[in-house]
């Protein structure tokens, strides 16, 4: 495939998507189609946006018309959407911007390529990035989400995550589209937005600040490298079957309280602080409404198939993690003081 739109590719997985794909394909052009909402920052893909094969443009997946002229315009074969609305917290608030983007936004796209491509599918694709959390919640059992697992969403986030795979499903069933959607675990990895726990609890350890564990800490996480889940990605994007569906995991569970006071420890090292120094940060909090418990994803089929592994251990990983946050304090710091939002302008123009 030449002309490969990637969607949310300013967003935290969709830069490291980019990045793999712009370096490793130099004779592919990749779009990155991006919003730019407050998750969106053009800083995490500095170090590509010079590359010849690589186009940045702001747009909007909910506008239709825009999405077909760009797929127009730059004769895109290849799509890999993952612009969302991704964070669960903040669907318990606004869910009616988690059905716009992620349920319109995602049947948008799928309008605008059935009808930019006109069924002529060949060497055509449209990959559908998804969430586990769209089957819902585990006991703590030992049991694991395989791809037929029933679809049980209990947030506002994962009923339109939900919302969106079937009608990616319903676009290849009802009209011949060539798709493959993924559902993943939790990621985690450099260029995370400071909301979701693991950058969040290393920047509050760096400033001194509380770490709000939710409830009492019990719920576990499956957690997986980002660049995992972008290998992941280029695997099944060249590899995968269409109209296939393949998880994404990194048998890899954590209960919360476990992973913070791992997090604690390592991040102290880094810091060089005296070992247990900012236990005393630790602070149970009133939990998140409809907690799912446990997430856990069985990856056999993707591994099976397609022979992919994780490559990075969790503690590789999360010291990684850590030390890229601390090195990278000037990006921590434009994040969490909104400079980051006036990156477009100063590279564009205000345009
Ligand atoms: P993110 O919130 O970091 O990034 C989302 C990106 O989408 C941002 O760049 C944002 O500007 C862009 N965007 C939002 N609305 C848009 C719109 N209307 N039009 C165009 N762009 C828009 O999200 P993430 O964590 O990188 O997740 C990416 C995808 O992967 C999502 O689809 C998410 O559901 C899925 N996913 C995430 C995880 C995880 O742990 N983060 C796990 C599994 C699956
Ligand atoms: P998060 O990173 O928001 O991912 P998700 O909700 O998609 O799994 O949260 C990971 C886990 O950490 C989840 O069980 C909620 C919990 N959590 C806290 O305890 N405190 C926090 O401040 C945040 C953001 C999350």
């Amino acid at each position: 495939m030449g002309n490969i739109l990637i969607t949310g590719g300013a967003g935290f997985i969709g830069s490291h998507v980019v990045r793999r794909f712009v370096r490793r394909y130099p004779n592919c052009h990749i779009i990155n189609f991006d919003k730019l909402t407050y998750a969106g920052n053009l800083a995490n893909l500095r170090d590509v946006e010079g590359m010849d094969n690589y186009t940045f443009v702001r747009g909007d997946v909910c506008d239709y018309d825009m999405v077909r002229e760009v797929l127009c315009r730059y004769h895109v074969d290849g799509i890999i959407h993952l612009a969302a609305e991704s964070h669960v917290d903040r669907s318990i608030y606004d869910p009616f911007t988690f059905a716009q983007t992620n349920v319109m936004g995602t049947l948008t796209m799928l309008q605008a390529a059935k009808d930019y491509w006109q069924g002529n599918w060949n060497g055509k694709l449209f990959y559908h990035v998804s969430t586990d959390e769209v089957y819902g919640s585990l006991a703590v059992d030992g049991s694991r989400f395989t791809e037929i697992s029933r679809y049980e969403p209990h947030s506002p986030y994962s009923a339109s995550k939900a919302s969106s795979d079937h009608f990616v499903r319903a676009f290849h069933d009802t009209y011949g589209m060539p798709v493959v959607v993924t559902n993943c675990s939790n990621n985690y990895g450099p260029y995370q937005f400071p909301e979701k726990l693991i950058p969040l609890f290393i920047n509050n350890i760096r400033h001194g600040r509380p770490l709000p564990v939710y409830g009492s800490g019990e719920n576990v996480r499956d957690w997986l490298y980002v660049e995992d889940h972008a290998r992941a990605v280029d695997i099944v994007f060249h590899e995968g079957r269409s109209g296939e569906t393949y998880n994404i995991g990194g048998a890899n569970e954590w209960r919360n309280i476990d992973l913070v006071r791992l997090l604690v420890r390592i991040t102290d090292r880094l810091l060089g602080n005296a070992p247990g120094t900012s236990d005393r940060l630790i602070t149970h909090v009133t939990d998140r409404k409809g907690h799912d418990m446990r997430y856990a994803i069985d990856a056999s089929k993707l591994t099976g198939e397609l022979g992919w592994q994780p490559e990075y251990s969790f503690e590789q990983g999360l010291e990684a993690t850590v030390r890229w946050y601390l090195d990278n304090d000037e990006w921590l710091d434009g994040v969490t003081s909104g400079d980051y939002m006036n990156y477009y302008a100063r590279m564009y123009g205000d345009r």
